[in-house]
């Protein structure tokens, strides 16, 4: 399993540091959410900090955008470093556009739904995407409980690409940790977000290679 720490529990007083932390120990890739205080009811940060703490790692940066119109940014956010960047199903930019906007600048583009958004909104896309991000908590904070109940869209996803022959990533996000990553793994995620269960946890590294091992 890979595990992709989320720099929104981190101390954001600290951020480069927080990544060259996490680099060290073992980060497969670090998730970077943003949030535009519209599409979501929390504000982090955007591009310009994303370019800042690009320099602190070589790991990939996957770039969560919880934003309405994620279309608009998309040169932003690539020029600022990001490898991966996910954006919202249910956002209010045309999804087909905004794919291509980011597979023009060399970026893997994927899909993200939230709790209630259910999986087959995202099957005209999975001939164009690199990977989908199912919201395992309602989008907007940190340190909320998993929702296991979401579980089930990992096997419509991948019966479906099964189908069409398309090799997908499926990465899930909230709630994620010791006592939540078996299920998670036994659904077939690929990739896991942790913010809390990493950043909080006394050993970093330790909690990081704990959840990998699943
Ligand atoms: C929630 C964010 C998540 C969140 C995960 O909107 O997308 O990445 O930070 O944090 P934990 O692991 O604490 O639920
Ligand atoms: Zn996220």
């Amino acid at each position: 399993m890979k595990i992709a720490p989320s720099l929104l529990s981190c101390d954001f007083s600290k951020m480069g540091e927080e990544i060259v932390r996490m680099d060290e120990a073992g980060a497969d890739w670090m998730h970077l959410d943003v949030m535009d205080g519209h599409f979501v009811p929390n504000i982090t940060f955007g591009a310009p900090v994303i370019k800042t703490v690009r320099k602190y790692t070589t790991r990939p940066f996957d770039v969560h955008l919880m934003i309405s119109e994620p279309l608009k940014y998309i040169d932003d956010f690539a020029a600022a470093g990001a490898d991966i960047i996910t954006f919202h199903i249910e956002c209010d930019s045309d999804i087909d556009e905004t794919i291509d906007k980011i597979r023009s600048k060399g970026i893997k583009p994927g899909l993200v739904i939230k709790p209630n958004t259910p999986a087959w909104t995202v099957f005209p896309y999975l001939d164009k995407i690199d990977l989908v991000l199912i919201m395992t908590v309602e989008p907007g904070f940190g340190g909320q409980s998993f929702m296991a109940d979401m579980l089930p869209k990992v096997k419509e996803i991948r019966r479906e690409c099964a189908r069409r022959k398309i090799e997908i990533l499926i990465e899930a996000d909230g709630g994620i940790g010791k006592d939540t990553i078996e299920q998670a793994a036994d659904a077939g995620i690929d990739v896991c977000v942790a913010g809390t269960a990493v950043f909080k946890a006394p050993d970093a590294q330790k909690a990081i290679s704990y959840l990998q091992n699943f």
